[in-house]
């Protein structure tokens, strides 16, 4: 069969479905007509070619208890696609499905599993692409994990080495009549032990070119890869991004220097406070506190108590972020605002933003410090304290329930 005579012809599609799904747990029925995002994974296998300009004739493989599912699961689609019932491998189901396709005689056909919803047409492209007259196509991605043999005694045996080494995706392209003597020849001779359509090219000789697979193209093949599916279509991901504000306020005493944001700058005054009055670091700590319902300041370090005298704020602002770390928050961004006439913040500010970013463990590009004067009004236009704001945004563990 020559294939370059019908150049322009459309590609065949089989896409098996016939498993059982055992390894998902059958409780909820076969996986392939779970519902991930709304849609059953095989209304999704199918839709990814029917969509596709490429594509001509479909056969989906189904199992003969499932001619009701299937039906429901194709609606609308039905009429775009030719049903047949598999057989007890995979194997069989595909070379069943290749049967069913003899008559249409595409010049390539794409093998697909059902369980495999997410293929994206930049993935079909390039696999038929590198369909040629005596050539198979096989997405597949460069195995990243070590890889370990383990003996029967449950240790290691052995550590593989990765290069070279792919795991093999669906759909595999196939030049159309190749690929179907093959597998009526692997029948015939009762070789049963193949586990992709790509090793039935391999055992006659058909080369298998290698292309690039897609990492969201997963198979589903637990529960758990069914759940995470479901949960990434549904967009019911809502990450638990929590957001605190803090504001403090001291006044002003007789002295020579302001801590400000764990810096100590020469002044003509000091605050006044039972700490070191670090009013930028007290709002910051009461930020942080508020993304993990723990309070504020004073519930932890209360002013009545004797041992926070004179206290360097910065152990206020690191016993903060300890709580939140413990909760399992990490710090996106730690943003303060200081608003006073004197002294000029600009000059001190990187030296502010080292110190927090060393207090809170978290790099200097997620912290932000900023000034303002209040144009001369008020308490803080007549020099007489200091005000802060403090906002702290944090991301924490799990997601918030729809
Ligand atoms: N398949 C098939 N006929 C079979 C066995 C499997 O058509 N006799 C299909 C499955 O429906 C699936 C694809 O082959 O779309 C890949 O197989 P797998 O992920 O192993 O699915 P199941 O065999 O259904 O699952 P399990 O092995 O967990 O029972
Ligand atoms: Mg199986």
């Amino acid at each position: 069969m020559d294939v370059a005579a019908k150049p322009d012809s459309k590609v065949g599609v089989v896409i098996v479905a016939a498993g059982r799904g055992e390894r998902a747990g059958l409780g909820d029925g076969p996986k392939q007509y779970r519902i991930v995002g709304g849609k059953t994974v095989i209304r999704r296998s199918i839709e990814a070619f029917a969509a596709h300009p490429a594509i001509g004739p479909i056969v989906a493989v189904i199992h003969s208890d499932d001619h009701a599912l299937y039906a429901q699961a194709a609606g609308t689609l039905a009429g775009r696609v030719r049903v047949v019932e598999g057989g007890a491998t995979r194997q069989d189901s595909v070379r069943l499905g290749l049967q069913a396709l003899r008559e249409a005689a595409p010049a390539k056909v794409l093998i697909h599993d059902a369980a495999r919803p997410f293929v994206e047409s930049a993935l079909v492209d390039r696999t038929v692409a590198a369909i040629g007259e005596r050539q198979a196509a096989l997405p597949a991605l460069a195995v990243s994990d070590t890889l370990k043999r383990g003996g029967n005694d449950g240790t290691v045996s052995e550590t593989i080495s990765r290069n070279g080494l792919y795991a093999a995706q669906t759909p595999q392209g196939f030049p159309f009549w190749p690929i179907y003597a093959a597998h009526m020849k692997a029948h015939h001779a009762g070789k049963t032990d193949f586990t992709d359509d790509a090793a039935i090219a391999e055992w006659t000789g058909i080369p298998v070119r290698l292309v690039e697979g897609s990492p969201d193209n997963i198979k589903l093949t637990w529960a758990r890869d069914i759940e995470m599916a479901d949960q990434r279509l549904s967009g019911a991901h809502f990450p638990d991004v929590r957001t605190g504000n803090g504001y403090d306020v001291h006044s002003f005493e007789a002295g020579d220097h302001v801590w400000l944001c764990g810096v100590k700058i020469p002044h003509g005054k000091k605050l006044s406070g039972h700490s070191d009055a670090d009013v930028g670091l007290h709002a910051l700590t009461d930020a942080l506190l508020a993304t993990c319902g723990a309070g504020d300041i004073g519930t932890h370090f209360p002013p009545s108590d004797p041992q926070w005298k004179g206290a360097r704020s910065r152990i206020f602002a690191e016993h903060a972020a300890s709580l939140v770390r413990a909760a399992g928050g990490r710090i996106a961004n730690a943003d303060i605002t200081l608003i006073c006439e004197a002294p000029r913040i600009g000059p001190h500010r990187e030296a502010m933003t080292a110190a927090i970013s060393e207090m809170l463990s978290i790099g200097p590009g997620r912290v932000s410090v900023k000034a303002t004067t209040n144009e001369r009004l008020g308490f803080i236009g007549r020099e007489e304290g200091i005000a802060a704001i403090a906002t702290a945004t944090v991301i924490y563990p799990g997601e918030v329930s729809a």
